[in-house]
């Protein structure tokens, strides 16, 4: 057996824990906290639920931090503003009616078992099937134990085809936004290895990590095994010699009466045209892949691809499928005390006594649950056991309510999230920008703030020693900055005139890593409060016009560029490194955690 990997701990505290766990979000519910506990964003949680005149107040014992964000003064007149105020109205109405689910005493997470929303299977075929997309959906995600089955025959493909299908689970969302946690696919011809291959994956944000290939070779016995299973077994390229090689083993077994101690080379389990069935099961250590009750792959689970997230099973390419079941599902949805058990103490943020050298402001959405673990077990380790940083996340509310649900319970245990309560959107993330600016200047009083997002890695003592270059009586803008650089006019990201009139934009820092310093904060909240700040839907360019006025009213500031707030990914010895997923995350910690700031491939 293979040493577990991180991503199926997990798992065992699930089987082993419940009880705990239902102990613990209870009490994280319940207990009334002491007073000093209760801050000022605290008491405007309940100021702003009394405003509601909703008939359940919530009890100001939710914990949950709101964003003070005012935007009363805002001139509602260009469309963006317009389109933050509407945010906001709708956003006071999720927020109240994610607040209010819990204002009884039952401790929240305490679904009925029996509740139909985790039937324990799930099973579509026919018309049904194809009508629904070759799609089924996972209700309550899988658990361990769990399996599904597909049966489907292989399309034939005229021509020099790959002749391929995949079936894939992936994660709540659409496109790019929903990750793959596993992506099964065989290439009945083969690819550029000529042969026919099984190819497994997980794709993240639209990456693909490093893809695990069977090519018809069996595992070496010094790889690792999954539940003790090799990762891949071997098949005979050559069918018809394989079938003559069984049935002479089969004959000698039957006539000769001795068992035959033979290793046999099955044939490669998928042909065109011909049916069958598809077995795939969430063993303790990874997924394993049966084709016609034979074992043909197994594919440890990776770090930030969960089980449990789980949401879609589909099949997909020249294949026509006739049913899909999925059994011994799990009979609640998992919830967050429940999911990451053995963690959470280490993971809360701790109370801060004292006064903050720099506040990270981080954005992220909230399905993002996945990414912000990932953040809080790497680079955040070292915020937390930090007494002069804080960072926290800044998510806005979405329209599913399920959602809203999740984060409070997620907000209320770790208690590293500001909800800004507008209903989220693209391109209103600049909103969550001056919402930064508010905490760390009103509620944190921080020196100095930084902003990234939730796939981006901060190399704190690094990022901190950049900033102690600046004289610290100086107002500064540090990070990869942009000059002279022009609208796009035309394509996705295009940017209209009325939108942007100037040929040019301000010099800005680009978007995943800046930090100011405290009275530049400031004057964007004070610009907001009094009616003065324009808004644009890029936040990066946002900072950059806020600063340059600034710089033009104010005080003069030192604007300090540096490549190593890497904006397209990683490079070595960066200071911060972008789009990583959370794999390359916990990657890029274990390297630093070793004294090397290398970057890490897609994981
Ligand atoms: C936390 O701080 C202590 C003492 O400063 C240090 O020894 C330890 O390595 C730090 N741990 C992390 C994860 O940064
Ligand atoms: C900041 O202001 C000074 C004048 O006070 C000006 O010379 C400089 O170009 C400004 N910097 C930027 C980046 O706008």
């Amino acid at each position: 057996m293979r040493r577990p990997r991180r991503a199926a701990c997990g798992l065992r505290p699930l089987l082993l824990l419940l009880p705990l766990a239902a102990l613990l979000s209870f009490a994280t519910f319940s207990l009334h906290y002491p007073d000093r506990l209760v801050g000022p964003t605290t008491v405007a949680v309940a100021a702003a639920v009394a405003d509601t005149a909703h008939p359940q107040v919530p009890s100001p014992r939710h914990r949950l931090e709101i964003s003070r964000l005012d935007l009363r003064a805002l001139n509602a007149t260009p469309p963006l503003h317009a389109a933050a105020v509407r945010a906001f109205r709708t956003g006071g109405r999720l927020l109240r009616d994610a607040l209010s689910v819990s204002a009884g005493a039952a401790p929240p997470h305490a679904r009925s078992p029996d509740s139909p929303r985790c039937p324990p299977s799930v099973a579509l075929s026919g018309g049904k099937l194809r009508a629904a997309g070759n799609a089924l959906a996972l209700p309550c995600g899988l658990a361990l134990g769990s399996h599904v089955t597909v049966v489907a025959s292989p399309r034939k493909v005229p021509g020099n085809g790959l002749a391929q299908f995949a079936v894939e689970l992936r994660g709540a969302g659409h496109g790019d936004a929903a990750s793959t946690i596993l992506h099964f696919n065989p290439r009945l011809r083969g690819d550029w290895s000529g042969r026919p291959v099984i190819e497994q994956n997980t794709r993240f944000r639209g990456q693909w990590g490093p893809a695990l290939r069977c090519e018809g070779w069996r595992s070496r016995s010094d790889e690792e095994t999954v539940d003790g299973l090799v990762q891949c077994e071997q098949w005979a390229w050559n069918t018809a010699d394989t079938f003559e090689e069984l049935k002479m083993i089969w004959i000698r077994n039957r006539v000769v009466g001795q068992r035959s101690k033979d290793l046999i080379d099955w044939p490669y389990p998928f042909v065109e045209d011909e049916l069958f069935v598809l077995t795939l099961s969430a063993g303790l250590e990874g997924y394993h892949v049966q084709v016609d009750g034979r074992h043909v792959t197994s594919f440890p689970y990776r770090v930030g691809f969960i089980l449990e997230d789980a949401a879609i099973l589909q099949v997909n390419g020249d294949i026509e499928v006739e049913s899909m079941v999925a059994g011994s599902l799990p009979r609640a949805h998992p919830n967050i005390a429940e999911r990451n058990l053995e963690l959470l103490a280490e993971l809360k943020a701790p109370p801060t006594e004292e006064p903050v050298e720099l506040f990270i402001g981080i954005l992220s959405a909230g399905s993002h649950f996945t990414e912000r673990m990932a953040v809080r077990r790497s680079w955040m380790s070292a915020v937390r056991n930090s007494s002069s940083t804080m960072a926290r996340f800044f998510v806005a509310l979405n329209e599913r309510k399920e959602v809203n649900e999740d984060l409070k319970k997620e907000a209320n245990f770790f208690r590293d999230i500001i909800i800004v309560p507008f209903v989220d959107s693209y391109d209103l993330v600049v909103l969550k920008t001056v919402a930064i600016c508010e905490y760390a200047a009103r509620v944190v009083s921080a020196k100095y703030v930084m902003k990234c997002d939730d796939d981006t890695f901060v190399r704190l003592d690094s990022v901190m020693a950049e900033v102690k270059k600046i004289p610290d009586d100086k107002s500064f803008y540090v990070g990869n900055m942009n000059y002279y650089h022009r609208p796009l006019r035309k394509g996705k990201w295009a940017v209209s005139y009325e939108e942007w009139p100037k040929d040019t934009y301000p010099p800005y820092a680009d978007g995943p890593g800046y930090i100011v310093s405290s009275d530049i904060a400031n004057f964007v909240v004070f610009e907001m409060e009094t009616g003065r700040l324009n808004m644009f839907k890029m936040e990066d360019v946002s900072v950059g016009m806020w600063v340059g006025q600034f710089n033009g009213s104010v005080k003069a500031v030192e604007y300090a560029h540096s490549v190593r707030f890497c904006q397209f990914g990683c490079v070595d010895d960066y200071l911060t490194a972008h789009y990583q997923s959370p794999g390359q995350m916990l990657c890029l910690w274990e390297k630093l955690g070793r004294g090397k700031p290398q970057c890490c491939n897609a994981r």
